[in-house]
């Protein structure tokens, strides 16, 4: 039965409106996994102490387990299964390379603080990495290698932009064949 509080809210996930018919107080994760499908951002404690419901709203982490819809308005949600860019790439790669996790529940909260972070500060020291994911739980214990995977990614996203700086922008000049005559 349809809820007698339930009305038409527009979200804006991973590029792109969504409209459902939900109670205003309807917390964003339920929005994500029931009604869009989007089953990457996880439930672990309902209560913003975990961080397993972490996704991006106006690039900010947020806990989605206790943002209610009506709070988000038109401002760009992002979840694990949107998030892109430098970042997103850098932060995916190192994960894999040092396997960080084990069971995997808390691992998409982990990556969207973690890209949230590099996108504000891309060489992020041991106490940036610690503030920021302070509010990511894991119960398997993956922390050191989320710092070193961390470390990793902005290595890799440092390597990137000096590449891309040392890229000349002015095209080659064309090769004149020798003159034989
Ligand atoms: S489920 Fe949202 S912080 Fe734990
Ligand atoms: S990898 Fe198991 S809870 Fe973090």
């Amino acid at each position: 039965m349809t809820d007698p509080r339930a009305t038409s809210i527009t979200l804006q996930v991973n590029g792109q409106p969504f409209t459902i018919e939900v109670p205003p107080d309807t917390p964003l994760l339920w929005a994500l996994r029931e009604w869009l499908g989007l089953t990457g951002t996880h439930y672990g404690c309902g209560m913003a102490q975990c961080g397993a419901c972490t996704v991006h709203v106006n690039g900010v982490p947020t806990r989605s387990c206790v943002t209610p819809v009506s709070a988000v308005g038109a401002a760009r949600i992002t979840t694990i299964e949107g998030v892109a860019g430098p970042a997103a790439d850098a932060v995916r790669d190192a994960w894999l390379r040092r396997t960080v996790p084990q069971c995997g529940y808390c691992q998409a909260g982990q990556i969207m603080s973690a890209v949230a972070l590099l996108t504000t500060h891309p060489a992020p020291t041991d106490a940036d990495i610690d503030r920021a994911m302070a509010g990511n739980l894991c119960r398997c214990g993956t922390y050191p290698r989320i710092r070193a995977a961390i470390h990793d990614a902005a290595q890799a996203m440092s390597s990137a932009a000096q590449q891309s700086d040392a890229r000349p922008d002015a095209p080659a000049p064309a090769q004149v064949p020798p003159n034989h005559s």
